[in-house]
């Protein structure tokens, strides 16, 4: 069976969409594949209570209890290999990786970004499309490397971007995109891993 990990900072509305994909689509059966575990840096995260009412394992690994990103990734690290996951899922994720985390999981590490990368990596993605003027925005699916918000892009999803949108209005119209493409980007990769 191919574990699938989880990792949250918030919502995790893009973690449930994953999770109900993975029941409505039987990806135990058809890819053999199942979310094993949902892991939160923030212990207060309600992603963790959605999973668990879904019968997920959770855990929660808090930044602030550690002394700096090193000793907290070990931790994080320690946390995702005990369900010896064939792949790595950031959904909402909003801590940045040290490079020895990320080359610990090398291949089998994706995230969702909210823009149309390479344009507005890092924060503030939808704000920022608005005062470009951009008549466009979206999301990426992308493998993670040592460099924030870098890395093969695997899905995106374009949404317009209205005359009177907020950064508000723009977000809650690329989420609704978001949780599509994330369960069909992960569907497919795990079809060859
Ligand atoms: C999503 O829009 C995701 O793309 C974004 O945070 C939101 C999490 O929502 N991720 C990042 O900004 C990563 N840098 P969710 O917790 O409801 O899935």
């Amino acid at each position: 069976m191919k574990n699938i990990v989880i990792l949250i900072s918030g919502t995790g509305s893009n973690m449930a969409a994953i999770v109900r994909a993975a029941e409505q689509q039987r990806w135990a059966e058809r890819l053999d594949a199942r979310v094993a575990a949902v892991i939160s840096n923030r212990p207060d995260a309600k992603g963790l209570l959605t999973a668990r009412e879904a019968g997920i394992a959770t855990a929660a690994v808090d930044h602030k209890a550690f002394a700096d990103r090193q000793a907290f990734d070990a931790a994080l690290m320690a946390e995702v290999d005990r369900h010896a996951p064939s792949l790595v899922v950031l959904a909402g994720f909003m801590r940045i990786l040290t490079p020895g985390f990320v080359a610990h999981y090398d291949g089998r590490l994706i995230n969702i970004h909210p823009s149309l990368l390479p344009a507005f990596p890092g924060l503030h993605t939808h704000q920022r499309a608005i005062d470009m003027g951009c008549r466009v925005a979206g999301a990426t699916v992308h493998q993670v490397t040592a460099e924030l918000d870098h890395g093969a892009i695997l899905a995106q999803a374009v949404v317009p971007v209205l005359p009177d949108d907020t950064a508000d209005t723009l977000a809650a119209r690329v989420l609704t995109q978001e949780h599509l493409i994330y369960p069909r980007a992960i569907g497919d990769l795990l079809s060859v891993l």
